[in-house]
């Protein structure tokens, strides 16, 4: 099962994705851990622009959208290996649903977005860790272009209408790191164990 946690900067999707990957290991499932940006050369290249306040303008942003993209592309192969598979995970810390709701722009067409994230595998499962921004705010080092109280504010809204969509799910993020947790595992269990 490919399973994405999604959520504005400072909702503890790291956190939670490692503690989850203990808990289905315990359960003696295979997991894997994967994270957006990755590794990769791309994801590297990505991460030097993150803190570059030229990424905001409007060919950078179209430029960044494709880097997204790219990097993404490298996990592909290792996603649908397990996708849809039972006995084995992968989890994610982001996905296309963050380009779908950070790369929403004035400068970018969200058909064209939507497009070049074609071939990247559908979540089986998307948790949305919900978290308002003035809390968000406060977890994060704003070292980022995206860090802004106004701009996580926004990309909350996006992506609280991605729970219009099937295989989307929202935890409240504001809850103690073990209760968030908690209702994460009580989530797999009762949609896909
Ligand atoms: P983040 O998860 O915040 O990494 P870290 O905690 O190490 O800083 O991700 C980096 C930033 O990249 C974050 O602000 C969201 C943004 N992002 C996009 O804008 N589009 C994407 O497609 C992805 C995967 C991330």
């Amino acid at each position: 099962m490919y399973i994405v946690l999604e959520g504005i900067d400072g909702t503890g999707k790291s956190t939670q994705t490692k503690l989850l990957q203990e808990h289905l290991l315990k359960e003696g499932y295979q997991v894997e851990t994967v994270v957006e940006p990755t590794k990769s050369e791309i994801g590297k290249l990505i991460r030097v622009q993150l803190k570059n306040e030229e990424s905001t303008q409007d060919t950078n942003q179209q430029i960044l959208a494709l880097l997204f993209a790219a990097d993404r592309l490298t996990l592909k192969d290792r996603i649908l290996e397990v996708k849809g598979d039972k006995t084995k995970f992968i989890l994610s810390d982001r996905s296309f649903y963050s380009s779908i709701a950070y790369q929403d722009n004035p400068n970018i067409d969200m058909q064209w977005l939507r497009k070049v994230n074609d071939y990247t595998p559908q979540p089986d499962m998307m948790i949305l860790l919900d978290l308002d921004e003035d809390e968000a705010i406060k977890r994060c080092d704003e070292t980022e272009v995206f860090e802004t109280k106004e701009f996580l504010r926004r990309t909350r809204q996006k992506y609280l209408k991605f729970l219009e969509e099937e295989n989307t799910y929202k935890i409240d993020a504001s809850q103690i790191v073990e209760q968030v947790h908690e209702d994460i595992c009580k989530l797999i269990e009762e949609n896909i164990m």
